[in-house]
């Protein structure tokens, strides 16, 4: 049995969290000067400090006992071998095969992937270059100035943020990202742009995916009215897919083709050619450094023993608060804006990973599964939310993630990088100590606030404090750093599916909406209903129709 609640690890770690939960942080700093020491590791430039949890030294003891019971050192050598792990789908689980250097092998059915994985990175370089370098051109024969990649989930929100979060190496090229199936997404792209130099990268895994084929069916039309003629769509359009049949349908050149494999999730794709736009905007050595740092991640997965293995224990506290704290919700604060868009990328990676009802034998999960996800960048956060994360009634377990040096320095001794790493630590400080009820009355009154007043806004002024939060400190955010960090993430929502006995790997939960979407919309054209709705969407309809 491998259902978590079954383990005997579980059942302590409830007997422990009794014992453990009326413990205040502050005590527990206050009793072992060693603590920061103890629970922080590094990798490379990343610095993680953990100690700012609701744990002792016999809570790592008992989680990890349970990544034990779990047989998650077995499972972490089934993923990296490449069996076939997405057991829904029959898949195996391969992107770290797409960060491996030259001259590994990894066996799918018999067959080694890297020499494919290789040649596509090399069909990456070939053709990025020729773009950045002006010697791509267009129809009219200038060259590309403008890149819109059309895909979505998977195919959009790696490459958005990676792209983002590197802007300090980016060419010239202009990189645009459209999504929606919102027509004011692809219109306001476009306003402004020139076909003659604009490429279209169309990145969809399964190239089914109705948001993108009617963009890049917009996109090109769009095209055409200036181009006018359709061989002129080979030197604007690209694809990135696994199905090569519905690209060539689409009308897109097979040779225009960048492959990748179903076993790449659409979560875990920007490592593989969906990561071509990132690549035309930093260039293919960028890429590779991206790659190797999430490379050098997968090899501390794979290798460091449990107690010392980074994505281990962030993936162990997750269930810690989830699981015994019953927190629902996790928050990630960038305090970097070149990671503003981390939050929304993490949140597909273990939301639609994670959010999971039933085990891999299909039986109901006997406990919650992954929380929600979000999050903001610091330090607009703290003008926004943070109210409740330090006096609401919920517990918010938080990531906060900082450079030491910033691209930007700006202001004297570059003051404004000081001011927000200064709050960064500062919130993570907050969270932990809180301000006593005595300290609050010694501040006001040493303020001159009358004793009427004191008293009565003591309450108001008193901070619990006790709240956690994990803070990661790097150098700078350079391509490796970034690939490591992502890797981090993409490793600790592993070690938590694994735990739960999900399948972190499929994705059935978005299917149902898109099936009611493609039976309604005949219906917003007038067509009659092929099935009965509840009376709430039926009025909708009606009304919508109206007002059409
Ligand atoms: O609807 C969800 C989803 O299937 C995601 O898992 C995926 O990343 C996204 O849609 C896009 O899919 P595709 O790359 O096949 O267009």
């Amino acid at each position: 049995m491998s259902t978590p609640t079954s383990f005997r690890a579980w059942q302590e770690l409830q007997e422990h969290y009794a014992r453990i939960a009326p413990l205040h942080l502050r005590d527990l700093f206050r009793e072992d000067p060693e603590r920061a020491e103890r629970f922080t590791l590094s990798f490379e430039d990343i610095l993680f400090d953990y100690s700012k949890n609701r744990i002792t030294n016999e809570t790592v003891e008992l989680l990890l006992q349970l990544a034990r019971e779990a047989d998650l050192p077995g499972w972490i050598r089934r993923m990296f071998a490449g069996e076939k792990i997405n057991v829904t789908e029959r898949r195996a689980v391969l992107h770290t095969a797409l960060r491996n250097p030259r001259g590994t092998s990894v066996l799918v059915d018999g067959k080694d992937v890297m020499p494919e994985v290789h040649a596509v990175l090399d069909q990456m370089r070939r053709f990025s270059e020729e773009v950045r370098e002006g010697r791509w051109l267009g129809y009219s024969g200038k060259p590309i100035r403008d890149v819109v990649n059309i895909g979505i989930g998977g195919s959009d929100l790696g490459p958005v943020m990676v792209t983002h979060a590197l802007r300090p190496y980016h060419s010239s090229l202009n990189l645009h990202f459209v999504s929606n199936i919102d027509g004011t997404h692809l219109a306001e792209t476009l306003r402004g742009l020139d076909p003659a130099t604009t490429l279209f990268l169309v990145s969809s895994k399964t190239f089914g995916t109705l948001e993108t084929l009617t963009n890049a069916k917009s996109a090109r039309a769009w095209f055409l009215e200036s181009a006018k003629d359709p061989a002129a769509v080979a030197k604007h359009f690209v694809a990135i897919s696994t199905n090569e049949k519905a690209v060539v349908a689409f009308g897109i050149d097979k040779r225009n083709m960048f492959p990748f494999w179903d076993w790449v999730g659409g979560r875990y794709s920007l490592w593989s050619a969906i990561g071509l736009s990132i690549v035309l905007a930093i260039g293919m050595d960028h890429f590779e450094e991206l790659l190797a740092g999430a490379h050098a991640v997968d090899e501390h997965f794979r290798t460091a023993p449990l107690e010392k293995n980074i994505p281990v224990i962030m993936g162990l506290l997750g269930i810690w608060y989830n699981n015994f704290f019953q927190a629902s919700t996790h928050a990630v604060f960038p305090y970097d804006q070149y990671l503003a868009f981390l939050p929304a990328y993490l949140q597909q990676a273990d939301m639609e990973s994670n959010g999971k009802h039933v085990q891999k034998d299909g039986t109901p999960v006997s406990c919650t599964t992954g929380p929600i996800l979000w999050g903001a960048p610091g330090t607009n956060g703290q003008h926004a939310f943070f109210q409740l994360l330090h006096q609401g009634t919920k517990l918010v377990p938080a990531d906060f993630l900082v450079p030491a040096q910033s691209h930007n320095p700006l202001g004297p001794s570059d003051e404004h990088h000081r001011i927000l790493l200064a709050n960064c630590l500062a919130q993570t400080e907050a969270l932990l100590r809180g301000k006593t009820a005595e300290e609050a009355r010694q501040e006001m009154e040493a303020a001159g606030l009358a004793a009427d007043d004191v008293t009565r806004l003591i309450p108001h002024r008193t901070f619990e404090g006790n709240r956690p939060s994990n803070t990661f400190l790097f150098r700078k955010l350079t391509p490796r750093t970034l690939g490591s960090l992502v890797a981090l993430y993409e490793h600790k929502i592993f070690v938590q599916g694994t735990i739960w006995n999900i399948n972190s790997f499929d994705q059935w939960g978005v299917e149902l909406g898109k099936q009611l979407a493609q039976l309604l919309l005949p219906e917003l054209n007038g067509e009659p209903a092929r099935r009965p709705h509840d009376s709430s969407t039926e009025r909708l309809l009606r009304a919508v129709r109206s007002l059409l």
